[in-house]
């Protein structure tokens, strides 16, 4: 099949080498001049790991093209994604200018029937206002459809290639038939394409991401009420968790949920709910436990240190939201880092992919260690601000021959408590006591 898939930010290029993969014919299109070059020539733009070899193999066999021109790129393509930016504006609500924009221009050119898809993330009714923007213009036969994506960053591959399910708004036949082809591929083993309407597809996407944080949230506030009453949040999330209708997923507390995701997508869907006068009760609280989560840590420093951090100097590992991605975006380590600063402390921190990213927005406010133990040298203590995988299993030694004091504070928990004790740690971490 040939394909479009316009926007090669984050989503787009994924999507785009993963449908070449599966042998379709992807032109991306982008109007970063820029972008455009670099990506044809088969330079990579971002960071996903197993993407870069399933991007060069594609570009190498003539399946995944990249152009700035709109025209050129829907050229004989049968469907089109639209993997356009939709960033929160001032009230909170999703810009849908890109899109719209985009749609706007589909409906001057387009010459024959096409699918056109929505894989941003996009508020409940924009199918429709996407339909409305093209039939302004356009004399062709389309069908408009929500096909929302549930990529995590760090293993969008697999998330992609094998979707737990595929969910698909439309109430076109044509369309359907289309999109089922497409996707036929990706769930090969069973796992459903899930056909509805475009406002519940549009609707599933907010719904999924808000279920997810308010997991995240509730945790946070266990964990809490674990410190309080002496329990330990690792025992009761094992408790919990193996309860079927719970599950075991998506319950490790921390010091808050980060992301372009979660974030913007819990505020959109409350600035929804405002649109027509609701309140969204469970989702204000979602968002405010997050915030104040973030910061979960700095109580507990500060009381360490008999409340003044000033001339202190901490090491900090982790930037990132997540382990395994270079994105900072509401990263709770970049609240810390203020903070920190702001009681007159110093900080020089470590990632294994993000530093240049935090660089672009900190500059030289912090320092930048090379590696994860030069990080500790003349630091008072250790914060931990991302679970990376090299964390986990650290040379203590190292650690303590480093450090001032044998003091670490672990926003992620990945020490356990009675070992760090043995070793003779002042160690803090969520919702277990040290
Ligand atoms: C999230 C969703 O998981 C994807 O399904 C969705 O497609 C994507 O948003 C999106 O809308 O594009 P992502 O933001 O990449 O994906 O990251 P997650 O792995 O879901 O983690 C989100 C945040 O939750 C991270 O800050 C993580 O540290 C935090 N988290 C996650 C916890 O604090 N505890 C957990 O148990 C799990």
């Amino acid at each position: 099949m040939k394909i479009t898939v316009v926007g090669t930010g984050y989503v787009g290029l994924v999507t785009g080498t993963c449908f070449a993969e599966t042998g379709n014919e992807v032109t991306c299109v982008d109007i970063d001049v820029n972008k455009v070059k670099k990506l044809s020539e088969g330079q990579i733009t971002i960071y996903e790991p197993g993407l870069e070899k399933l991007f060069e193999r594609n570009l190498k066999e003539d399946r995944l093209f990249f152009t700035t021109s709109l025209e050129e790129g829907i050229k004989d393509a049968e469907v089109i994604f639209l993997a356009l930016p939709t960033p929160p504006g001032a009230d909170g609500a999703a810009d849908l200018s890109y899109v719209l924009n985009v749609a706007d221009h589909l409906g001057k050119i387009m010459t024959d029937y096409k699918v056109i898809v929505d894989k941003s993330t996009v508020p409940v009714g924009t199918a429709e206002k996407v339909t409305a923007a093209i039939a302004k213009n356009c004399k062709a036969p389309f069908d408009v459809v929500s096909n929302p994506e549930f990529l995590r960053e760090g293993v969008a591959v697999d998330d992609f290639m094998k979707p737990d399910r595929v969910v698909i708004g439309t109430q076109s036949e044509r369309a359907r038939k289309v999109m089922g082809d497409l996707y036929a591929p990706f769930v090969r083993q069973g796992n459903p394409i899930l056909f509805m309407d475009e406002k519940s597809a549009e609707l599933t996407k907010y719904a999924a991401n808000s279920f997810l944080a308010t997991k995240i949230s509730f945790m946070n506030e266990i964990a809490i009420l674990c410190e309080k009453l002496g329990a330990d949040v690792d025992m009761v999330r094992r408790g919990i968790g193996s309860d079927e209708r719970i599950g075991k997923r998506f319950l490790f507390p921390g010091i808050g949920y980060g992301g372009s995701c979660f974030p913007k997508d819990v505020q959109a869907l409350v600035k929804s709910s405002e649109d027509v006068n609701y309140n969204f009760k469970i989702l204000n609280a979602v968002m405010e436990v997050n915030e104040t989560q973030k910061l979960f840590l700095l109580p507990k420093i500060k009381a360490y240190f008999n409340n003044n951090l000033k001339g202190k100097h901490f090491a900090l590992w982790g930037l990132a939201f997540k382990p395994n991605t270079d994105d900072i975006r509401e990263a709770p380590a970049l609240y810390i880092i203020n903070a920190l600063l702001e009681e007159g402390a110093t900080v020089s921190a470590f990632d294994p992919e993000a530093m240049k990213n935090v660089r672009q927005v900190v500059g030289d406010k912090i320092t930048y260690a090379e590696h994860q133990y030069t990080c500790l040298e003349n630091a008072d203590a250790l914060i931990i601000a991302t679970e990376w995988s090299v964390f986990r299993t650290p040379d203590f030694n190292k650690i303590s021959a480093a450090l001032k004091n044998k003091a670490i504070f672990d926003g992620r928990n990945l020490f356990e408590t009675g070992r760090m004790k043995e070793l003779g740690y002042h160690y803090e971490s969520v919702g277990r006591t040290p």
